[in-house]
């Protein structure tokens, strides 16, 4: 894939202080085009712009869209890193697939991505738990109001330089199981990563907030008995001295860290059991002292502990509200793979440049 690079006349000044999550863009983004018949093209690294869409493009009125997460790291080696950046564009395939989007050639997704980081590299932070977020997307671009996939499309990829997703850091996050709204079901696209999902579970995520918890576990769509994953990652529990976590079923998102986290968990020597894991069954785990941790893998998250459940009128806590010792090991461990720090014996780095 060529790619064409116009660079900013006009930097933007770096963030100073506190980084957030997702509030600062860097000075380029990546962007090509689609269209029947022609297939993907126009591979550019231009500077940060808006970009102007008829109001009757179709991802405004049936939500035609998917979009990844990733992130780059700078090592003190002075080394730029991505993380397994191929599960991105394996994922970014099967989410495709089931919105009607054409395929976009794995290759040319790690690519693009290799490439526009190289160009900010300059904005990937360095200080303790941060990095610069990679956020690709593709929208269907076709002026029509019918029902029916666009024969359009634009593939972009913008960078924020970020901090922890949640403002309390590696400190243990408060969970609302949610009982009443469900997010996905089988057959629909629950293990997509596409806007729908996520505009399914604001009302929820709002609710909870309003009772001072991080974020919503949602239960399956059918018996609303089984856990399934958090609203911005998976999740897992140490029971019995078990690693346990939800099997992909087909409504949850199958999360690259969900995935890491069960190969270096195997690695240590645990027993890690991907099955149905009902509430009775937590419920009964926590009172009899069994359920010893229970941390959320995400990209954005990372690994988070999660210190409180609530399910109904019961509050659940768990390792006393602190970091467990297997949630901290994991953070560390992956993490040290991200920056560098320890030695990748999965091969899961890939470096960006020289
Ligand atoms: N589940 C949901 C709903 C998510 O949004 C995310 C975040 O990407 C994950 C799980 C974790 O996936 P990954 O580890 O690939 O970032
Ligand atoms: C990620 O972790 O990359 C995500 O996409 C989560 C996002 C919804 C904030």
């Amino acid at each position: 894939m060529e790619i064409k690079i116009t660079r900013t006349e006009t930097p933007k000044a770096k963030p100073q202080g506190k980084l957030g999550f997702g509030k600062v863009f860097t000075d380029h983004m990546f962007i090509m085009n689609y269209e029947e018949g022609k297939g993907w093209h126009d591979a550019r690294i231009v500077p940060y712009q808006s970009i102007t869409l008829d109001p009757s493009a179709m991802v405004f009125h049936y939500g035609q869209e998917m979009f990844e997460g990733l992130k780059a790291y700078k090592g003190a080696d002075g080394k730029v890193r991505l993380f397994r950046p191929d599960m991105n564009a394996k994922r970014t395939n099967a989410t495709n697939q089931r919105l009607c989007i054409p395929q976009l050639p794995e290759e040319d997704f790690v690519e693009a991505v290799k490439a526009v980081v190289e160009v900010d590299q300059d904005w990937i932070p360095t200080e303790d738990g941060t990095s610069l977020y990679i956020r690709p997307f593709i929208i269907a671009t076709d002026e029509f109001l019918g029902v029916a996939p666009s024969k359009t499309y634009l593939f972009i990829i913008i960078l924020s330089p970020s901090g922890a997703y949640y403002e309390s850091g590696l400190a243990p996050v408060g969970i609302w199981i949610e009982d009443d709204y469900v997010r996905a079901v089988r057959g629909g696209m629950g293990f997509a990563k596409t806007g729908g999902n996520y505009a399914a579970s604001l009302a929820a995520q709002v609710k909870a907030h309003d009772d001072g918890y991080s974020q919503v576990l949602w239960l399956d769509g059918v018996e609303r008995k089984y856990i399934e994953e958090v609203g911005a990652m998976n999740i897992f529990f140490k029971i019995d001295g078990k690693i346990v976590t939800p099997m992909l079923n087909g409504s949850i998102l199958p999360g690259i860290t969900r995935n890491s986290v069960i190969e270096v968990c195997k690695s240590w020597g645990y027993e890690v059991e991907e099955r149905r894991i009902s509430v009775d069954e937590l419920i009964s785990a926590q009172k009899e002292g069994r359920l010893e941790e229970c941390f959320g893998t995400g990209t954005a998250a990372v690994i988070s502990p999660v210190g409180k459940l609530r399910y109904k009128d019961d509050v659940m806590l768990i390792n006393n509200n602190e970091i467990g010792e297997v949630s901290q090991k994991l953070y560390d461990t992956i993490t040290g793979i991200q920056w560098g720090k320890i030695e990748d014996k999965f091969g899961w780095t890939v470096n960006v440049g020289k």
